[in-house]
C-alpha cells in the first residue's frame, strides 16, 4: 500500500503551523510559529494582528515543514486545514493557502474541525489507541467531555455553561498580574504554592452532572483579591494560583471519572491547551490509576495548537472519504460533529 502523506495547516488563533504527517500517526515535521510575544504587548490575542502575522509567515512555515519532512508538494496525497472554530480572519489565511496548494497541485482538500484535531493529538504518540474512549477537551475556547465513538464521531456528554477552562486560567492570570498567556504562567507559579491554602468553590452541578461552570471560581478569586486590597492584607500569589488551579482540576477530574463510570469507559484521554497543565495531568493520571483506567495524554507541545494534530485528524477524514470543494470557507463557530 502506498503511504499517505498529508500536509496540514493550522492558523485558527495565534500560532501559524504546518506539518507533514505520514499514514495518520507518523509526524515527519511539526513547525509552529508562535505569535505569543507579539500579543503579550496587548495582554491577549488581537485578531487583526493575528491574521496579518499569519499571512506574513505561512509560506515560510510550510516550506520549513516540507523541508524538515524531506519531501516536496509532489509527494503529497492531500492537504488538510483547520476551517473552524477560531478567529475568522486567522482561519481564512490557512484555508486560502490550503485551497491554493490543493488547486495548483490537483490534490484533495480536507477541512478539519480544530477540536477534532486536539482529540486526534492523542493518536500520535499512542499507536494502540483506537476509539471508543472518553476524552476531556480543555482549551481556550472549549470545555467538552465527549465519548469518541469512532474517528471524527463524538457524543457530547457535558460542556461548560460559561467560561472555558483555559479562559478561566487566562482571566485569573490577568487578575493576579501574571499577564498573557495565562495558563502556563498560573501552572508555573502554582508549583511554588499551597493548593490547600484557600478553598474556592467548585463549579455547581446543574441538571447535567457532566457540565462545567468556571465563572463562580473566577469571581471568587476576584472577590478574594478585592477583599485583600480593601483590607490591606498581603496576598500570596503562589498560594492563590495553586488553590484556584486545584479547584478547576478537581472538578475536571471528578466529572471525567463520573462519566467513565456511568458509561463504562476504560480508556480516558485529555486534549487541548489546558491538557498541558502539570496539575491536571498528574491528578488525572492518579485518578485513572486508582480506578484501573488506561490514561492517554499528548506531549505538552501536541496539546497546544499545532498542525500535526490537524494532519492526524485529516488522515482519518481522508480515509472516510471526506473531501471539501473550492467553496470551503472559514466557519468561526463550527460545532463539534458538524461538517
Ligand atoms: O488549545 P489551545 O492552544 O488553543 C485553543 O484552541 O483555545 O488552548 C489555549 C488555552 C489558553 O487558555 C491557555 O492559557 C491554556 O490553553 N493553557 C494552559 C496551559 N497551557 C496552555 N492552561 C493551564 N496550564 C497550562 N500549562
Ligand atoms: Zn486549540
Amino acid at each position: 500500500m502506498n503511504d499517505t502523506l498529508i500536509l496540514a495547516i493550522e492558523s485558527s488563533c495565534d500560532e501559524t503551523a504546518a506539518s507533514v504527517v505520514k499514514n495518520g500517526r507518523e509526524v515527519l515535521s511539526n513547525v509552529i510559529s508562535s505569535q505569543i510575544e507579539l500579543h503579550t504587548l496587548y495582554g491577549g490575542v488581537v485578531p487583526e494582528i493575528a491574521s496579518r502575522k499569519h499571512i506574513e509567515k505561512i509560506n515560510q512555515v510550510i516550506e520549513q515543514a516540507l523541508s524538515d519532512a524531506g519531501c516536496t508538494l509532489d509527494d503529497l496525497s492531500a492537504i488538510g486545514v483547520t476551517y473552524g472554530p477560531g478567529l475568522v480572519g486567522a482561519l481564512l489565511v490557512g484555508v486560502a493557502e490550503a485551497k491554493a496548494i490543493a488547486y495548483a497541485k490537483k490534490l484533495p482538500l480536507v477541512g478539519v474541525h480544530h477540536i477534532e484535531g486536539h482529540v486526534s493529538a492523542n493518536y500520535i504518540e499512542n499507536p494502540d489507541l483506537e476509539p471508543p474512549f472518553l476524552c476531556l477537551i480543555v482549551s481556550g475556547g472549549h470545555t467538552h467531555l465527549v465519548i469518541v465513538k469512532d474517528y471524527g464521531e463524538f457524543e457530547i456528554l457535558g460542556r461548560t455553561r460559561d467560561d472555558a477552562a483555559g479562559e478561566a486560567f487566562d482571566k485569573v492570570a490577568r487578575a493576579i498580574g501574571l499577564g498573557y498567556p495565562g495558563g502556563p504562567k498560573v501552572d508555573r507559579l502554582a508549583k511554588e504554592g499551597n493548593p490547600e491554602a484557600i478553598v474556592f468553590p467548585k463549579g455547581k452541578l446543574g441538571d447535567n452532572p457532566y457540565d462545567f461552570s468556571f465563572s463562580g471560581v473566577k469571581s471568587a478569586v476576584l472577590n478574594y483579591l478585592n477583599h485583600a486590597q480593601m483590607t490591606g492584607e498581603e496576598i500570596n500569589r503562589a498560594d492563590l494560583a495553586a488553590s484556584f488551579q486545584k479547584s478547576v482540576v478537581d472538578v475536571l477530574v471528578e466529572h471525567t471519572m463520573l462519566a467513565a463510570q456511568d458509561y463504562g469507559m476504560k480508556k480516558i484521554a485529555i486534549a487541548g491547551g489546558v491538557a498541558s497543565n502539570g496539575a491536571l495531568r498528574s491528578a488525572m493520571e492518579q485518578a485513572c490509576r486508582e480506578h484501573g483506567y488506561r490514561f492517554y495524554r499528548p506531549s505538552p507541545i501536541l496539546c497546544t495548537d499545532n498542525a500535526a494534530m490537524i494532519g492526524c485528524a485529516a488522515y482519518y477524514e481522508y480515509r472516510k472519504g471526506t473531501r471539501h470543494g473550492w467553496d470551503l470557507n472559514a466557519i468561526p463557530n463550527l460545532r463539534l460533529g458538524e461538517r
